[in-house]
């Protein structure tokens, strides 16, 4: 075990176990033995002594738990929209504001703007700061630039980030996330579909914001079709959120990989959802921003034997939020779900939701050596003590993440 490094005196060591039903395995007073990046294997804390390592990190009795994947973001953006959240208190609803040109539309200015480098050293900001937090895989969105040149321009950012922080990134191609002012639907959306191949290269799948006044569930059927065509192999869709346009069912019988926030998705979409495998995304940070009433089926969808997933949708309009362990405290009180739950979804489940659970999300031998030390022994704190941040580091690939401590701004 020369080559290997070994991180003892974990106090407790949470493991994600897929199965029938995927379940956290909890040991105790262990170590974790990491070799060239992956799990090796996990073994007594009282075997450490017999054994070479290469170097030996004491965690003083902490937990361990694999590190958060935040599988919906669309952290690459300029510009902040406080005043759209004053505009909303007072009464004017996130549609309206989007129908007179702000909204998603205002970030697209700011976003169009913005140069390459003011965009990568932002979104790279953001990113250290969530790896702060306990994230460590992303999904990344474009959809703030709805011309080739800023939705192009938004992706080489991503696979700048990408290369640089050295972690699992998922891009993807969200042209169709909002009309451009000025334009007619049908005819941006045609521009969507004749452009698909200009960005195979740059993104790993597609994404469409299917909504009233946005677009519809024919626009998703014609967009996931083709973009099979062009060869993306991950289809993911914004669906049924704010009213249902039965966006959840036709993404499903198309084969999407993930279906996204669902507040409004039916029995019958999730059992749709359930035959296609698809995994549901669930945001329970948006409806809590937003101020949002109606909640996702969720028990449904878990009788239903659908894989659950939590997301921060980090993003100036709907969450401007970095913090995975906000997101799992608000699912536990707002869907009703235990701990064990949350910290599945927030691991396993959203590797699911981006094709990633064999690599990461579940500390399993042979996987990533992505992990958070808690400051504390017991899991549960991260839910118990809400608000509060409980990751003392987090570990990318067996290496220390130097993240932002600091809460960070526009
Ligand atoms: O997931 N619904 C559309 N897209 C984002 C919001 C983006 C924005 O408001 O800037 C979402 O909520
Ligand atoms: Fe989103």
């Amino acid at each position: 075990m020369e080559n290997a490094v070994c991180f003892r005196n974990i106090g407790e060591l949470v493991l994600v176990e897929p199965g029938d039903s995927v379940v956290l395995a909890k040991t105790g007073k262990c170590a974790l033995i990491v070799r060239k990046g992956k799990i090796d294997k996990v073994i007594r804390d009282s075997a450490v002594a017999r054994h070479n390592f290469a170097k030996v990190i004491d965690l003083k009795g902490n937990a361990v738990i694999p590190g958060f994947v935040d599988c919906h973001t669309h952290l690459i953006y300029a510009g902040e929209r406080k005043d759209e959240m004053e505009q909303r208190m007072a009464g004017t609803s996130y549609m309206e504001i989007l129908k007179e040109g702000g909204g998603i539309l205002s970030t697209v200015l700011a976003t169009r703007k913005a140069t390459e480098d003011e965009l990568f050293e932002s979104a790279r900001k953001r990113m250290l700061r969530m790896m702060s937090l306990g994230t460590t895989a992303f999904e990344i969105k474009s959809g703030y630039g709805l011309d080739l040149e800023t939705e192009q321009k938004m992706l080489r950012v991503g696979q700048r980030l990408r290369k640089k922080l050295k972690i699992p990134v998922i891009l993807t191609y969200l042209g169709a996330h909002a009309v451009p002012k000025g334009q007619k639907i049908d005819t941006y959306f045609e521009f969507v579909m004749d452009n698909l191949p200009e960005f195979r290269h740059l993104a790993d799948g597609v994404d469409i914001f299917c909504e009233k006044d946005v677009f519809t569930v024919h626009h998703l059927r014609q967009l996931f079709l083709q973009a099979r065509l062009v060869g993306f192999h991950q289809l993911r869709a914004h669906v049924d959120e704010l009213s249902h346009q039965g966006g959840c069912y036709n993404a499903a019988r198309l084969g999407a990989i993930s279906c996204d926030h669902l507040e409004h998705a039916t029995p019958h979409d999730i059992r749709a959802m359930h035959l296609a495998g698809t995994t549901a995304v669930l945001m329970p940070g948006v409806t809590f921003f937003l101020g949002g009433k109606r909640l996702p089926l969720v028990h449904t969808m878990i009788d239903a034997g659908v894989t659950l997933a939590l997301a921060t949708d980090c993003n100036p309009g709907s969450g401007p939020s970095y913090n995975m362990q906000t997101v799992m405290s608000l699912a536990v009180s707002m869907y009703r779900i235990n701990p064990e739950q949350a910290l599945i979804a927030a691991t396993y489940g959203a590797a699911k939701a981006l094709g990633g659970h064999k690599e990461y999300g579940g500390l399993l031998p042979g996987q990533r050596a992505d992990f958070i030390v808690l400051k504390t022994q017991d899991y549960r704190d991260l839910f118990y003590y809400f608000g509060e941040n409980f990751v003392d580091e987090t570990y990318s690939a067996g290496k220390k993440v130097k993240g932002e401590k600091d809460p960070v701004s526009a």
